[in-house]
């Protein structure tokens, strides 16, 4: 008896140990259990046609054939190794449920719905999808999966640059890859009207054409003068809303309203307020002239509407509603009317009336609104749904009223946003998105109360196209945070548990690789920070991956490149350019970083004030760590001070004979940071401190922030520099009349 169990044992742990192939599956799905079993799939596999539509076979067949060596072969159900079965009472199972079986001999799918049905195709085509072999072993297991979230949704602005109808659908294809069941076309806009509208022919010859636009950022103000246009056709949308449908995609156009309507109203100057000759906008940004509420302009956007009904078979259309400035309205005798009439407060009244009478002819129609969070200001729209992109206010003011809502926060789901290290970036909007950040996003707002819960749809990603105008361009920029945000909106993201998530995308980069994608691998940045210990600089180089850390010292003077172990002492004027490698093949941009120590490098400082929180990064060894702030970015190496002064006092390890200070300042009037009006160093002498230069803000060079402030030699252990805030900012300045900031960083002796 015995002996027995022994060689039971011994026959259990055989198998256990026998090797497992986990699914990589993303959206991950909500249930997986393995069986110590594998199936063998070689040259061909028998699909039965029944329970598929041809575009689901097709589907699956097309997928199985492209990802592998293996062909699909028609069949009948009882030859078949693929099986598809209705579950019986799918009322009894959460919405959109589907389990895959996967046996030694077959591998059988049921579903609740046509939805569930290509969801399981999805995932089955992930499993598959990462061999290259003739033949495919799969792990025995069983998958039990569906969404926690009805809104699943990617946006694409196609007017700030214009996207094909076949990028259009590979996007598509993106969003069923990952289980999204919502694409969200912003169709119009300042800079184009895309959409073919057969009553009024102008929206498309006129507006959807512009004579340049902006090239570099915002803030550069620079334009080229190449015309720049496009539209989709009526037929194209039904096309591209087709094919969306087949793949379990809604798309929810865009019409934009009140504001973001310059295109229009370059094709139809008599809605404006103000009517006189408008053109396509060329930049970006918010512009004053909008529709005006007349009779007029709501029987056209009725009619637009009655176009787009026809087109699009959503339950929502979405009616824009954000960042309309009202100063046309305010300067309108016609605005004005309908304020007094109508008996509205002000302006944002006039908005909601706005949106009202555009929610009524929708509601009549069968549809629903859903608009930008700005919707809510003036009172919300009885039947509206908000899309909360200025935080999570509008969600939580929404749920509040239970109303429904659909989670965009910039914070966490503006794809425009920068991914990575926005030095060694393509230029992008702004912020700071990264993947991580993306994966630990929490749809529901910790305010909205459990009752109110059921009004937060979802979630949405959206992608603004001012910076990005190319398809490879927006692949990029989505992948891989669309894997992320489809485990959210999935939700079967785990927080607290980021490398299990990507545990699993370094292994999904592989079918991302194998569609022809670029993506982005910012979450593998090397970054460099630097650490004092005991009176010496070190460079610290960090990664996700700290064995693909690769190096070079002063490239210019070709230092073989190296992998990093441990912090490298910095002891003169070094250039560090690193990069994450793997295979050998660089994966990241470069980061490049230059160190130029001085005798107050890693030497002991004291702050008299601390520097503003937000501003404190890397706390006082911030300004003694041989690295210099960068006056793009306020957020990094910087100390930051508001109205107060800083004052800083290094004390060395050793006498010095020093002849020489120079410190860093940075100037940005417009966010009120300006100059200190002085700069006071001291030095200890004789057990004291001797003021022994002061030198005013007329003497900090302009263009770089730098001041060198020189003295007769002199020894001594310790100094103090004093840089005198602003107190009040002249008249006629951003933030006249209150305290200045001082951005200071490097303090360096000579
Ligand atoms: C938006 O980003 N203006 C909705
Ligand atoms: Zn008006």
């Amino acid at each position: 008896m015995k002996k027995m169990s022994l060689l039971f044992t011994f026959f259990a742990a055989l198998l256990c140990f026998s090797q497992q192939i986990p699914y990589t599956i993303i959206p991950k799905p909500v249930s997986i259990e393995y069986q110590n079993q594998q199936l063998v799939l070689s040259h061909k596999v028998y699909l039965s046609h029944s329970n598929m539509s041809d575009f689901e076979f097709e589907f699956l067949q097309k997928g199985i054939e492209s990802q592998t060596k293996i062909s699909v072969q028609k069949s009948n159900k009882k030859k078949s190794n693929i099986t598809f079965e209705p579950i019986s009472n799918p009322n009894s199972k959460p919405t959109d449920y589907y389990e895959i079986h996967i046996n030694e001999k077959k591998i059988h799918i049921f579903y609740t719905n046509s939805s569930s049905k290509l969801f399981a195709i999805q995932s089955l085509l992930q499993i598959i999808s990462y061999t290259t072999e003739d033949s495919i072993s799969i792990q025995c297991g069983t998958i039990t999966d569906y969404p926690t979230f009805k809104w699943r949704g990617m946006h694409l602005d196609v007017v700030r640059h214009f996207f094909s109808v076949d990028f259009v659908k590979k996007y598509i294809d993106y969003l069923a890859l990952y289980k999204f069941n919502t694409f969200h076309w912003h169709l119009t806009d300042d800079q184009g009207w895309r959409i073919e509208i057969k009553k009024y022919p102008k929206l498309t010859e006129i507006g959807s054409q512009r004579s340049g636009s902006m090239i570099g950022h915002y803030s550069d103000q620079t334009y080229d003068s190449i015309p720049y246009g496009g539209f989709y056709t009526q037929e194209q949308i039904k096309e591209v809303v087709a094919y969306a449908k087949n793949r379990q995609i809604t798309i929810v156009p865009e019409i934009e309203m009140p504001g973001h309507a310059l295109a229009a109203l370059a094709a139809y100057p008599e809605l404006a307020c103000e009517v006189k000759p408008y053109e396509v906008a060329k930049s970006w940004g918010v512009f004053d002239d909008v529709f005006c509420p007349k009779e007029e302009t709501f029987t056209f956007l009725e009619n637009v509407l009655n176009e787009v009904l026809t087109l699009f078979d959503s339950e929502y259309i979405h009616i824009g509603g954000d960042e309309c400035p009202k100063v046309r309205w305010k300067n309108c005798a016609h605005c004005q009317s309908i304020i007094q009439k109508e008996n509205l407060k002000d302006e944002h009244e006039l908005q909601s009336y706005f949106i009202k009478r555009i929610d009524d002819f929708l509601t009549k129609k069968g549809r629903k609104i859903i608009g930008w969070d700005e919707i809510l200001e003036g009172g919300i729209s009885p039947n509206a749904t908000i899309m909360s992109w200025r935080g999570e206010n509008g969600a939580i003011e929404a749920a509040k009223s239970n109303h429904y809502a659909v989670m965009t926060p910039g914070s966490h789901c503006y794809f425009d946003h920068y991914q990575g290290n926005p030095e060694i970036e393509p230029i992008a909007f702004g912020g700071y998105t990264t993947l991580e950040k993306v994966y630990q996003f929490q749809p529901i707002p910790k305010q909205v109360e459990k009752s109110q819960q059921q009004y937060i749809l979802g979630a949405q990603a959206n992608v603004w196209t001012e910076y990005i105008s190319t398809p490879e361009h927006v692949e990029y920029m989505i992948f891989p945070r669309i894997t992320a945000l489809s485990e959210v909106v999935w939700g079967t993201s785990n927080p607290e548990n980021y490398t299990e998530f990507i545990d699993r995308l370094q292994k999904h980069f592989i079918l991302i690789d194998s569609k022809g994608i670029s993506p982005s691998k910012a979450m593998y940045d090397v970054s460099i920070s630097t650490e004092i210990k005991d009176g010496k600089l070190y460079a610290v180089l960090d990664s996700y991956d700290k064995s693909g850390i690769n190096y070079m010292l002063n490239s210019e003077r070709k230092t073989e490149s190296e992998y990093y172990t441990k912090p490298i002492e910095i002891t003169e004027n070094t250039t560090i350019k690193a990069a994450y490698m793997k295979d050998g093949i660089v994966q990241t941009k470069f980061v490049n970083q230059l160190f130029e120590p001085s005798k107050t490098t890693a030497q002991n400082i004291r702050l008299a004030d601390e520097p503003h929180p937000n501003y404190n990064f890397g706390g006082s060894k911030t300004l003694i760590d041989a690295v210099s702030g960068n006056p793009k970015r306020f957020g990094k190496n910087w100390l930051g001070f508001s109205g107060k002064n800083a004052d800083a006092e290094i004390t060395f390890s050793k006498e010095e004979t020093l002849n020489s200070i120079e410190i860093g300042f940075l100037k940005s009037e417009g966010s009120w940071i300006h100059f200190p009006t002085k700069v006071e160093v001291f030095a200890y002498i004789n057990n004291a401190f001797v003021r022994i230069k002061e030198v005013n803000s007329d003497e900090i060079n302009q263009v770089n922030g730098n001041v060198k402030i020189s003295f007769p030699e002199l020894k001594t252990n310790s100094i103090k520099v004093i840089a005198h805030c602003k107190m009040k900012i002249e008249e006629g300045k951003a933030g006249a009349g209150q305290a200045s900031w001082v951005f200071i960083d490097e303090i360096k002796a000579f």
